[in-house]
């Protein structure tokens, strides 16, 4: 079942997992979840709100370009490593995520990107607003820290996805 949350009671155990226990999940052509160590619960333009953050280069992009959906999921306990090396390296583009991390989905209430039972705290999500940063617009340490250009001057950047919180709640 699922037990309905006050996503702000979980605050501070939502950003204490963020630096690596969290998973971004999306569906399009495929399920697909990624690990994410950015993120921000909060409320903008009066509603709850959680930001991601997804580099140009993430299948989670495209899917998420091409849906405006997504849950974020949160482990109650230690994260599993095999699942955060399968959802935290391999790119859903060429890997069935779910069966090479062994996860079970759970079907959500208002959108179509599902639950997962390994990682029970669930956030479902509506993106009401996506910007891409641009580097050249940040300070020069972080330039140089996180998006130094490749050899086709590519730099990889994020961008932001605000998501409506539309159900928040704990699989039991
Ligand atoms: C601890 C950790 C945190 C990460 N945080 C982010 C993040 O916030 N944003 C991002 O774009 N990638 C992040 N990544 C990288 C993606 O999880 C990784 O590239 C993933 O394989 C992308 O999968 P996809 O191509 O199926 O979307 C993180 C990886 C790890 C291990």
């Amino acid at each position: 079942m699922k037990e309905p949350i006050n996503v702000f009671d979980y605050a501070t155990r939502i950003e204490k997992n963020l630096p690596g226990g969290a998973l971004l999940n999306t569906l399009h052509t495929r399920f697909d979840s990624m690990v994410i160590g950015w993120g921000h619960l909060g409320t903008l333009w009066s509603k709850p709100t959680f930001i991601v953050y997804v580099r140009d280069s993430r299948f989670t992009k495209e899917q998420l370009d091409a849906t405006g959906e997504f849950t974020v999921s949160f482990p109650l306990q230690k994260p599993d490593p095999l699942i955060t090396r399968v959802c935290g390296t391999l790119s859903g583009r060429d890997t069935d995520k779910l069966a090479e991390a062994h996860l079970t989905t759970d079907p959500a209430n208002t959108v179509k990107v599902p639950a997962l039972w390994e990682y029970p705290l669930t956030l479902e999500c509506r993106v009401l607003y996506s910007g891409r940063m641009d580097p050249a617009a940040l300070p020069q340490d972080v330039q140089t820290a996180f998006y130094p250009a490749d050899d086709k001057g590519c730099q990889d950047a994020h961008t932001a996805y605000v998501g409506l919180i539309t159900s928040a709640y704990i699989l039991r």
